[in-house]
């Protein structure tokens, strides 16, 4: 029997993100080519793009497309140009509306410090040597989304403005269900993160996530205030094996582990939704680092992020975990090689160009 080939739907976006996505393209297609891998693609525009051409971050056809594909692959989005715009007509909300509208709650962060690297993080070799962590973030609630939000004008004749954190008992449950299970695959230590000391939904996390731990009496638990957490991933970072976290710690949080790899062009993401009726759950994979602006059309971004990105899609949505396998060894490879883009490369290194680690991995997979 023949394989029904897996629907992807591939979301260039703007800044660096179209050049990450053109490399990520090259690697897929040779493992549906090489890997009998059958591939249903399609490409759409989103973003800063979406604006330009269509006056909306994303359209509905594109949101629909994204409902009926099997899995996402996300470049990057915003830029200074579109900085104008109301928050919530710039690009970044298309990611938060695909997130938000296909119930993506579950957003997977690794940072793992590949030996090669070691010397490439700011902090000493001994503090992220074989570090290898995840962060759980929630992504469909919290401030981010929360209501009411907006601008207004108080009785003195100042503008104010407010946001809104929000967290429902069920939206906690989910997610650090989602925190343990990942939690047991692994080494089988959680640290819940909020600010329980300062915030009602910190609280109310706190004490939902000790309920749920009772279902995974072999887990063994943490709690962190998010201020700590910020000051124990660049202190000994090696303590953690899985956090849990909310919308917005889980943004920060996220940007300090990138850092502590290397470089923040190195961390892949993916956004995993409910099971379906079918088992399958939505999910929406891509890089941690943004669109960059300021180094996007120059042939220099590192699409390691991207490319990392689809190894994650590869176990989690295509059940391909020895393909996966395969391309995060080809890809240190290359990096032990020394094969490298400008962010990761010390004052005496020549940097490889983004179509260059493109090359490179195909070089080592055709081998
Ligand atoms: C991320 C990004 C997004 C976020 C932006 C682009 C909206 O920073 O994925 O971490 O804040 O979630
Ligand atoms: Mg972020």
């Amino acid at each position: 029997m023949t394989q029904k080939p897996a629907k992807l739907l591939v979301l260039p976006g703007n800044g660096v993100g179209p050049e990450v996505v053109l490399q990520f393209r090259r690697i897929m297609d040779w493992f549906s080519m090489h890997r009998a891998l059958p591939l249903n693609i399609d490409e759409a525009i989103i973003g800063g793009a979406s604006i330009d051409q269509y006056g909306v971050p994303i359209r509905s056809e594109v949101l629909q497309k994204a409902r009926s594909a099997d899995a996402i692959l996300f470049g990057a989005v915003g830029g200074e140009k579109w900085d104008h715009l109301p928050v919530l007509q710039r690009p970044e909300a298309s990611i938060l509306t695909l997130r938000r509208e296909l119930d993506l709650y579950a957003n997977v962060r690794p940072a793992k410090c590949y030996s090669t690297l070691v010397d490439f993080s700011s902090l000493k070799p001994d503090i992220v040597a074989g570090l290898d962590l995840v962060i759980v973030r929630e992504g469909t609630s919290g401030v981010y989304f929360g209501t009411p939000r907006g601008r207004d004008v108080s009785k003195t004749g100042e503008v104010f403005a407010f946001d809104n954190q929000y967290y429902s008992t069920s939206q906690i449950e989910r997610i650090c269900h989602f925190a343990f299970a990942l939690a047991a695959q692994r080494k089988g230590r959680l640290c819940s993160v909020d600010k329980a000391n300062v915030m009602e939904t910190g609280a109310l996390w706190r004490e939902i996530f000790n309920r749920v731990a009772k279902d995974y009496p072999h887990i063994s638990i943490s709690h962190m205030y998010a201020d700590n957490c910020a000051m124990q991933l660049v202190r000994n970072p090696k303590q953690f094996d899985v956090i849990v976290t909310d919308n917005l710690f889980g943004d920060i949080l996220s940007d300090c582990a990138a850092m502590l790899t290397g470089s923040l062009g190195m961390l892949p993401s993916a956004s995993i939704g409910a099971p379906r009726a079918n088992g399958q759950r939505d999910a929406l994979y891509e890089p941690v680092h943004g669109s960059a602006p300021d180094i996007a059309g120059r042939n220099i971004a590192n699409p390691l992020a991207m490319i990392l990105s689809f190894a994650m899609c590869l176990r989690l949505s295509l059940a391909r975990p020895f393909d996966a396998d395969d391309l995060e060894k080809a890809i240190e490879q290359v990096l032990s090689d020394g094969i490298m883009t400008a962010d990761l490369c010390g004052p005496d290194q020549s940097p490889t160009s983004t179509t260059g680690i493109g090359d490179a991995i195909l070089g080592v997979l055709n081998t």
